[in-house]
């Protein structure tokens, strides 16, 4: 069987010859003697008609087909330049595979993405989601490419850990223990030690931790997974399981860490501008018109820098639009975020040197010793998208602020044999994978490129 992809890429090999295609009717309009037969088979961002004619023993049958019936086609592709379609097949023979039923829920008409959501095992057979979830899986791909060109080894953390990255206690807890019937210690407590590990675990909600060991050992280095957190925000941009890009450097500072940022949002831009050109182009005219201009516009221009401290001073001269009003220590919401970078730089914007206590302990101290070396990267239409900071790399420091927030030595000694061991300054960042292509794609809700969605309350499929 050929793919329709393959047709469309090389038609003068296969035009005046006779093809076989395997996929899915998109449409079917018969007369008494033919009928057409629109499909698709997922592989191009393009149907492919289909002629028949009462000649074929299994006439009956195929004009009796079913959106969604799975057919096989063998025939002679003619080419057809008077139509939208560059040619189409004559069939000889139509297999059909597996019938559909009148009840299938994609017919040919618009559905909303509300309702598409509820029906999240069907919806990658829509034109919307073919282009999302190939352009998902290229960004995938192009991102991989970005690290291993640079020669950064792809590192594999654990999902399930024991301890909480960004100390923000959102943790999903993994557990055997009998919920019914939990064991406790003489104090009433749950006894940990009864259960698999001997202690709490989570799902991590990131694997940086675990990687800068490795960034120790080999300069650079990136992950590439799932992270699970329990926050409990229901908003467009929010999910429960969510994947991301953490890159880690060595011998590299806050400026290297958002150079690298920059170049990599830029090449996976410029990735998929070229390798989806379709797709783009179906965002461009139905999901966010301006898209490839946008998207054009950032791969060829700087990023904005601004320090947090600046940036609460422009926001606080227009106070009154917000909900929630700033001030120097607040930690930004969506809606300042968005105000900075859609109506003051227009374009993706770093923003520098948080407040310490905004932020994960493992951020190193700048010198005035209120702000941290910390970098969020904010994006018109979405807000943060990258989130990174240079680490403390120093033992006494480090452990200081550790104290301060209660955290326990001994449940960070790997970590903190960095420090002792060849301790260098280090610095990485993670890409939320979904808000990526979300920001690709122009899609406004996470819910629809991610395949499965986990959210607050929903965990179907
Ligand atoms: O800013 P965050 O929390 O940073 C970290 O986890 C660091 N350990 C990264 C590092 O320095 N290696 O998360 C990073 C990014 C955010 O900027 C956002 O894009 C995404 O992860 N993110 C989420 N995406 C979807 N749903 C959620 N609930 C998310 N939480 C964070
Ligand atoms: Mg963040």
């Amino acid at each position: 069987l050929i793919t329709i992809r393959e047709l469309y890429k090389n038609k003068e090999n296969y035009v005046g010859k006779e093809v076989s295609v395997g996929g899915w009717v998109r449409s079917i309009r018969d007369s008494k003697t033919f009928g057409f037969v629109v499909m698709n088979d997922g592989t191009f961002f393009e149907t492919l008609q289909i002629v028949y004619s009462d000649k074929l023993i299994n006439f009956a049958e195929i004009s009796k087909l079913n959106v969604g019936a799975a057919i096989i086609v063998k025939g002679l592709l003619v080419a057809t330049p008077e139509a939208k379609q560059p040619f189409e097949i004559q069939a000889a023979d139509v297999t059909v595979e597996g019938t559909s039923t009148a009840e299938y829920p994609l017919q040919k008409k618009r559905h909303s993405l509300e309702y598409l959501r509820t029906i999240a095992h069907l919806r990658p057979r829509t034109n919307t989601f073919q282009a999302v979830f190939r352009v998902r899986s290229l960004i995938a791909y192009a991102i991989h490419q970005y690290f291993q060109e640079r020669d950064f080894v792809y590192v594999h953390t654990p999902l399930i850990t024991g301890s909480d990255c960004e100390g923000a206690g959102e943790m999903f807890r993994v557990t055997t223990l009998d919920m019914e019937n939990l064991p406790r210690t003489t104090e009433g407590k749950v006894d940990y030690n009864e259960d698999f590990f001997n202690k709490e675990t989570s799902l991590t909600v990131s694997g940086q931790l675990n990687g800068e060991t490795y960034a120790m050992a080999f300069r650079n280095i990136y992950t590439f997974g799932p992270t699970f957190r329990a926050e409990n925000s229901n908003t467009t941009r929010h999910a429960a399981e969510f994947w991301m890009i953490e890159p880690e450097i060595a011998f590299a500072d806050l400026q290297d860490d958002m150079m690298l940022a920059e170049g990599m949002l830029k090449y996976v831009i410029n990735y998929v501008l070229e390798n989806a050109k379709e797709e783009m182009q179906f965002f461009n005219q139905f999901v966010d018109k301006g898209l490839l201009e946008r998207l054009h516009n950032v791969a060829t221009s700087e990023f904005g820098h601004v320090t947090y401290t600046e940036a609460i001073e422009i926001l606080e001269k227009v106070n009154d639009r917000f909900e929630y009003k700033v001030s120097w220590g607040c930690d930004l919401q969506t809606e300042h975020e968005r105000y900075l970078t859609e109506e003051v730089y227009k374009k993706p914007l770093f923003v520098t040197d948080y407040p310490k206590d905004i932020k994960a302990f493992y951020m190193k101290m700048n010198e005035d010793n209120k702000t941290v070396a910390a970098m969020d990267l904010l994006v018109p239409g979405i807000g943060e998208i990258i989130g990174g900071s240079q680490r403390e790399d120093d033992y006494a420091k480090l452990t200081a602020r550790m104290a301060e927030l209660d955290l326990k030595e001994e449940d960070y000694e790997f970590y903190l044999d960095l420090r002792k061991y060849g301790s260098t300054r280090h610095a990485g960042f993670g890409l939320g994978f979904e808000r990526c292509v979300m920001y690709l794609t122009g899609m406004a809700n996470i819910r629809d490129v991610i395949p499965f969605p986990r959210t607050v309350n929903n965990c179907e499929f």
